[in-house]
């Protein structure tokens, strides 16, 4: 973490509970994340969740996000959702490209880039993932695989627009598997990550830019992994579904 950018920690609630539960661990959330000042909080909701999410977060801090979204503007696309529909319901982020997307619904590289140029033009924060599988990493292809991603996704953004991105580096995996990548793993991306982001829209954006780390975010690696100079916050998945473990990761620094 650098003072320089203010962390974002973001719980992807993935496809858990119902309405009334989304409700009732939002509203814990809140009360819990009351006093973190050293960091914007999100949660995200599965679709059919988020209005009821909203109106208890409303008057909040806590930013409400969703997990997905269509490339296209609108029209007859059967089960897609909307940037502009997610926005009116009160999100303000959308995970975009995440791997469990990537993997069982095989969405690649190209389609990822539609989603994020469509993300921004609704004025929503994209939250971009990246990250190798395991295969990838013991093959010595993580950077190169991490940095094709991130090239792609972003090829066309102009700086105003590269400079609202959240870029997340999620290594497969690490993704609920309770293997965290070590904090010298994690630094190692992010670093680099923000090198490819420096070639491609100048020193302003890339120092300007968080890059978070998910994959098996717990309470007791947290502290470490936000030591680490470009880790400017997380994308926590399991232990955020729960709001005790889920604010003490957003506390972490106390
Ligand atoms: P996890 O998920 O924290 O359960 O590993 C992270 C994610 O998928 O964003």
């Amino acid at each position: 973490m650098n003072p320089k950018r203010r962390p974002l920690i973001a719980g992807n609630w993935k496809m858990h509970g119902d309405a009334a539960w989304a409700a009732a661990l939002a509203r814990e959330v809140a009360h819990r994340t009351a006093r973190a000042r050293h960091c914007d909080v999100a949660v995200m909701p599965a679709f059919p969740l988020i209005p009821a999410v909203a109106r208890v977060l409303e008057g909040s801090p806590v930013a409400l996000g969703a997990q997905d979204l269509s490339p296209e503007e609108e029209g007859a696309f059967t089960g897609d959702v909307s940037a502009r529909m997610l926005q009116s319901v009160g999100c303000t982020h959308v995970v975009v490209g995440h791997s469990e997307r990537r993997e069982h619904h095989l969405e690649g590289d190209d389609l990822v880039r539609r989603k994020i140029a469509r993300a921004l033009g609704a004025g929503l924060i994209p939250i971009l993932c990246v990250g190798e599988r395991l295969a990838e990493r013991e093959a010595g292809r993580t950077l190169e695989r991490v940095e094709t991603q991130v090239r792609i996704a972003m090829q066309g953004l102009d700086e105003a627009g590269a400079s609202r991105v959240v870029l997340a580096y999620e290594p497969v995996w690490a993704i609920g598997t309770g293997r965290t990548a070590t904090p010298a793993q994690a630094e190692e991306v992010h670093e680099f990550l923000r090198g490819v982001v420096r070639g491609l829209f100048g020193y302003e954006v890339a120092e300007g830019m968080r890059i978070l780390y998910g994959g098996s975010v717990k309470p007791d690696n947290i502290r470490d992994l936000m030591a680490c100079p470009d880790v400017d916050g997380a994308l926590v998945g399991g232990a955020s579904l729960d709001a005790e473990s889920f604010s003490r990761i957003v506390n972490f620094a106390e």
